[in-house]
C-alpha cells in the first residue's frame, strides 16, 4: 500500500514531530454514517448479522478501507481483514471488532472498534508513519450470536474453536442458515480458512456497563473476560382448551416458568453481585391466547467472572429447572448451546495499553469486561487485550446507547499509541 507523505514518522527528529493524535471529526462522522445503515426510529441501530444491511454496512467498510489504502480479504465465514503493510511481513498486529447489532443495538457496540480501527490506519497514513509490522484491522462475522445463535461466531472459526461446518448449519427463526445467507450475500464459502500469524491483538469498545462512568475514568485497560454461556429450555406439554380443561388436567408447560424463574433469580442473588442471570427469550407454540400451549422454549444466559463461582451457578440452575420440569410432570430438558470460558488477557498487551493510556494522562481503570467479545477467541491464538471507553449511563444493547465524542477520540488515540509500541513504529531503520 502506499504511505501518503514522503517522509516516515520513524525519520522525524526534533519538536515539530509532535504525537500523533487520530482525527476526531472523521471518525465521529464515520460512526454515524454507519448508523444511518439500519437507524432504528429511536434513535439505535438493527443491523443484524448476514442481513441485507449488514452486507450495506460492510460494503461501506471496504470502501473507506480500500481508499485508505488497505488490501482486503474475506474468508470463508464472513470475516473481512483489511491489512496495511508493515516494512516487514513479520506477525502482523491485529485491531477491529463487529459491524453487525442486535435487533435493538446501539450505534457504538462493536462499529467503534472497527471504525476506530479505521481512524488508526488512516492516521498512520497521514501522519506517514511505517510501522515494522503490518497492522490488520478484522471485522468479524456474527459477534452478537442473536440472529444466529452463537455469539462471537466468525472469530470462533478463525481461532479454530468452533468447527465451519457447525457455523454454517446454524440457522435463525426464519429457518435461513448461515451458510445460505453467506452466498446470498456473495461470500465465496470455498475460500481457504486461513489465519495469518499474529504478534499481538487488541479491541476497542465501549464498556457496556456503568463503572467507568461511575468511577469518573475515561479508559478501561482490559485484563480479561468474564465465564459465561447461553442454554435453551424447552419443556412440553399438551395443547388444550383455554377453557373447559380444568386446571388440573392440563399438562401446561408455563408452570415450570413460574416455578423455576423465582429460584433461579434467587440462586443468582445467592451467588453475590457479580453473578449475572438473563432470559432473554421466551416463545411458547402454538401461541394463541386461547389454548395452553404445547411447548414452551426459554433461554437463559449465565456470567460470572470467577471460574467457580460460575460453574456452581450453572450447575444449580441445570438442577433447578430439571427439577421444575420433573416436579409438573412434563417432558423437556435444559441444554447448554454455547459456552465461553473466561479468559485473561496477555501481559505485554494489558501493559501497551496501560502506558499509553498514561501517555495521553486518561484517567485509567484495569477491569474485567462484562460483556463477551471477539477477543476471546483471538485471545486463545494470539497475545490479545481491550480498551475500553465509558458510554452513557451504562447503556449497551439498547437503542439509547451513547458515548461522548471526546471519550471516542481518547479511546482511538490510546488504541493509536499502543499500536505504535506494539507494532514498533519508532525502531526501524
Ligand atoms: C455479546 O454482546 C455478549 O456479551 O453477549
Ligand atoms: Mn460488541
Ligand atoms: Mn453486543
Amino acid at each position: 500500500m502506499s504511505i501518503k507523505t514522503s517522509t516516515p514518522e520513524s525519520t522525524r527528529t526534533g519538536p515539530r514531530a509532535s504525537p500523533p493524535r487520530v482525527d476526531a471529526e472523521r471518525l465521529w462522522s464515520r460512526l454515524m454514517a454507519m448508523a444511518e445503515i439500519g437507524a432504528t426510529p429511536k434513535g439505535g441501530c438493527n443491523r443484524q448479522a448476514l442481513t441485507d444491511l449488514d452486507r450495506e454496512g460492510r460494503q461501506l467498510f471496504r470502501r473507506w478501507a480500500e481508499s485508505a489504502g488497505c488490501t482486503l480479504r474475506e474468508d470463508a465465514i464472513g470475516n473481512l481483514f483489511a491489512r496495511r503493510s508493515g516494512r516487514t511481513a513479520a506477525p502482523a498486529v491485529l485491531i477491529g471488532s463487529h459491524l453487525d447489532t442486535q435487533p435493538t443495538g446501539g450505534k457504538f457496540d462493536g462499529v467503534y472498534g472497527v471504525l476506530g480501527g479505521l481512524e488508526v490506519l488512516e492516521t498512520l497514513n497521514d501522519r506517514g508513519i511505517e510501522t515494522q509490522r503490518p497492522v490488520e484491522l478484522a471485522v468479524w462475522c456474527n459477534e452478537e450470536g442473536c440472529r444466529f445463535p452463537a455469539a462471537m461466531m466468525g472469530s470462533a472459526v478463525w481461532a479454530g474453536r468452533m468447527p465451519l461446518e457447525s457455523a454454517y448449519a446454524l440457522t435463525d427463526r426464519g429457518g435461513a442458515s448461515v451458510r445460505g445467507e453467506l452466498e446470498r450475500l456473495g461470500i465465496d464459502v470455498r475460500r481457504p480458512l486461513e489465519r495469518q500469524p499474529l504478534a499481538a491483538a487488541l479491541e476497542l469498545h465501549i464498556e457496556q456497563g456503568p463503572v467507568l462512568e461511575q468511577q469518573s475514568r475515561r479508559i478501561g485497560i482490559v485484563t480479561g473476560v468474564q465465564h459465561m454461556s447461553r442454554h435453551e429450555v424447552i419443556v412440553i406439554g399438551q395443547e388444550a382448551h383455554a377453557g373447559p380443561t380444568p386446571m388440573a388436567m392440563r399438562r401446561d408447560p408455563i408452570r415450570v416458568l413460574a416455578d423455576a424463574l423465582p429460584a433461579l433469580y434467587a440462586l443468582t442473588a445467592a451467588h453475590g453481585p457479580q453473578a449475572k442471570f438473563t432470559v432473554g427469550i421466551i416463545e411458547t407454540q402454538p401461541g394463541s391466547p386461547n389454548t395452553v400451549p404445547g411447548r414452551l422454549r426459554f433461554t437463559v444466559d449465565l456470567r460470572h467472572p470467577e471460574r467457580e463461582r460460575y460453574r456452581a451457578l450453572r450447575a444449580e440452575a441445570e438442577r433447578l429447572v430439571r427439577e421444575a420440569i420433573a416436579r409438573h410432570g412434563l417432558g423437556g430438558d435444559i441444554q447448554c448451546v454455547w459456552e465461553a470460558p473466561g479468559v485473561e488477557f496477555d501481559p505485554t498487551c494489558i501493559a501497551a495499553v496501560r502506558r499509553a493510556a498514561a501517555a495521553l494522562e486518561l484517567p485509567a481503570l484495569e477491569m474485567v469486561s462484562g460483556a463477551g467479545h471477539d477477543s476471546v477467541n483471538v485471545a486463545a491464538v494470539a497475545p490479545t487485550a481491550m480498551i475500553f471507553i465509558p458510554c452513557a449511563q451504562g447503556l449497551s444493547h439498547n437503542e439509547a446507547e451513547s458515548a461522548s465524542a471526546a471519550d471516542v477520540a481518547d479511546g482511538a488515540n490510546v488504541l493509536l499509541h499502543a499500536v505504535l509500541e506494539l507494532a514498533q513504529a519508532q525502531t526501524g531503520g
